[in-house]
């Protein structure tokens, strides 16, 4: 194994899209960032230093941190943030995972431009479990907005309403060439007749579940969030914000240039081309000449889902397997039931009428629970509990709803109004972990794509309405049910994750829909250390930030 370094500037850097130039925060001046390139079982230190004049972190998304809990990166819960003028050095080894993960700013929404691939290549003198591709392309799902994100994430929590939609969605940084002022940067992709690629397909945007597809080309699914999965066909994904899979194309149609797109949330598949959609193109090298006699051949456009298409979502996410049998844990020590969604506040008494734009004057927020997750501010979670620094948090997060409803229909204004609270659910070392999460739909009909820090889990159940625990436990595969780091929670339905607790530390579990974070959809699990020296957190790095 090696140990591969780093430098991360964090810095100001001018960025032009869409016709105008920006003043936009990056990593070494790249807008996406760097793409790190490891083997499993390398070890990453990466040093980021901050010249920006905000606070920042970086999250190694999906990267177990086996004991490192230091190096995850959420601020306020693994560490306080790097401010300006300072930095800090992330040092990490990835054991076991294989594929394709990411790196993005956790802090504010400064993710919305600091953000890259992890690609992390089989162990040394090891192969893929598929043949080997002629070539691989990273493609990275971002969103872009004309306005300074940090400006949107404000004006969304101070007036409690939902942000508007970003300006444009982008392939590894560039809308693409529907967009004004965007052709001559498209992302163009080459690829020979015959051949297969690797794509690996990040979805870095803030606020959206997309559809990817290319035009007349099927997919072979290979792998998600960094863990196999037994191959299978299909000529459309869906990645909620978080999420990666990897897919293997083949170089199998007349050579011309085709469309690869992405899409949130189009009414229906002939819906016009908007900002809800970012194209790149992929190139045949014996394709035509773009442009004959002055008349341009415009690649051809593949037709996406519309946004509420369940059916295609749903035959594809039933799909996913593990390539073989896994060893799912059969006992349950802890057996938790979580709901996620939003709710309103009352608008505080002190604030302008205007201040308050949700529904009939009050602020939107989210919860788990019920309780709408705060950060502390003075100390992060992780130096609270290692050090027994108190007050810091409480440790009365509720292992269930506190009031059954019918999470698909009305419910009484007392559940709107989720409470705020720093609360932590304790875990032993070792503890068997079974979570239903089951989405609300009480305002919006939203999916939310559930992210657990420093865990893989195995998604062994998902279905639609409330969940039911005699009836629906049938549907458990506790055979080959798939391993990632975030699951996509169905709109008005549920999903059951299990894993084992056997990474101590304070793990952020969160929507991946950024505005549902800044709302409080979030919650922390406490892992408490086993015994002895393996079995515990490692001592803090000396240049950890301090609040
Ligand atoms: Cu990719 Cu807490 O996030």
């Amino acid at each position: 194994p090696k140990i591969r370094q780093h430098d991360f500037v964090i810095q100001a850097t001018p960025v032009k899209r869409l016709c105008k130039t920006h003043n936009s925060i990056t990593v070494n001046g790249m807008f996406p960032g760097p793409t790190l390139e490891v083997n499993n079982g390398d070890t990453l230190v990466v040093k980021v230093t901050n010249k920006a004049r905000y606070n920042v972190t970086i999250h190694w998304h999906g990267v177990r941190q086996m004991r490192t809990a230091w190096a995850d990166g959420p601020e306020f819960v693994t560490q306080c943030p790097i401010r300006p003028g300072a930095s800090y050095t992330y040092r990490f080894t990835i054991q076991g995972q294989e594929g394709t993960l990411w790196w993005h700013a956790h802090s504010s929404w400064l993710r919305a431009t600091v953000y890259g691939a992890l690609i992390i290549h089989p162990k040394e003198g090891s192969s893929y479990p598929f043949p080997k591709p002629n070539r691989e392309t990273p493609v990275l799902l971002g969103e872009w907005w004309d306005a300074n994100p940090i400006d949107v994430v404000r004006q969304a929590t101070r007036t409690g309403a939902a942000p508007n939609v970003s300006d444009a969605y982008t392939i590894n940084g560039q809308p693409g060439d529907l967009y004004n002022c965007s052709s001559k940067d498209t992302v163009i992709v080459p690829i020979d007749s015959g051949e297969t690629h690797l794509l690996r397909v990040i979805n870095s945007g803030l606020n959206q579940e997309l559809f990817f597809t290319i035009a007349n080309h099927k997919f072979t699914v290979v792998g998600a969030d960094a863990s196999y999965l037994k191959p299978f066909t299909t000529s459309v994904i869906m990645l909620g914000p978080g999420q990666t899979t990897d897919v293997l194309i083949n170089g199998d149609q007349s050579p011309a240039r085709y469309y690869m797109a992405a899409r949130a949330y189009a009414s229906a598949p002939t819906a016009p081309f908007d900002n809800t959609t970012t194209t790149a193109i992929l190139e045949y090298k014996s394709a035509p000449c773009p442009t004959k006699k002055g008349q341009a051949i415009r690649p051809i456009m593949p037709s996406l889902p519309a946004y509420n298409d369940t059916n295609t979502v749903t035959a594809f996410t039933t799909k996913f397997r593990s390539p073989q049998k896994v060893e799912v844990p059969t006992e349950i020590d802890e057996n938790l039931f979580f709901t996620v969604g939003l709710g309103l506040n009352n608008c505080p008494k002190n604030f302008k009428s205007n201040q308050c734009q949700g529904p009939n004057g009050t602020r939107f927020t989210a919860s788990m629970n019920n309780v709408s997750f705060v950060l502390p501010s003075n100390f992060s979670l992780l130096q609270a509990h290692h050090h027994g620094i108190p007050g810091v948090f409480t440790t009365d997060f509720p292992a269930n709803p506190p009031l059954k409803f019918d999470y698909t229909g009305n419910v009484s204004r007392s559940l709107w109004q989720p409470v705020p609270g720093t609360k932590v659910y304790n875990l032993k070392y070792g503890s068997r972990v079974q979570i239903v999460v089951q989405g609300t739909s009480i305002f919006t009909v939203e999916n939310h794509p559930i992210h657990l820090h420093g865990y893989d889990f195995y998604i062994i159940a998902e279905g639609f309405g409330n969940f039911n625990p005699r009836t629906d436990t049938s549907k458990f595969n506790l055979v080959d049910p798939p391993l990632r780091n975030t699951v996509s929670v169905p709109a008005a339905g549920w999903a059951v994750i299990r894993f084992v607790a056997d990474n101590p530390g304070v793990w952020l579990m969160h929507c991946h829909l950024d505005v549902h974070i800044t709302w409080g959809l979030a919650m922390a699990f406490l892992v408490e250390n086993g015994v002895g020296e393996l079995q515990s957190l490692q001592a803090p790095p000396p240049d950890l930030p301090q609040c």
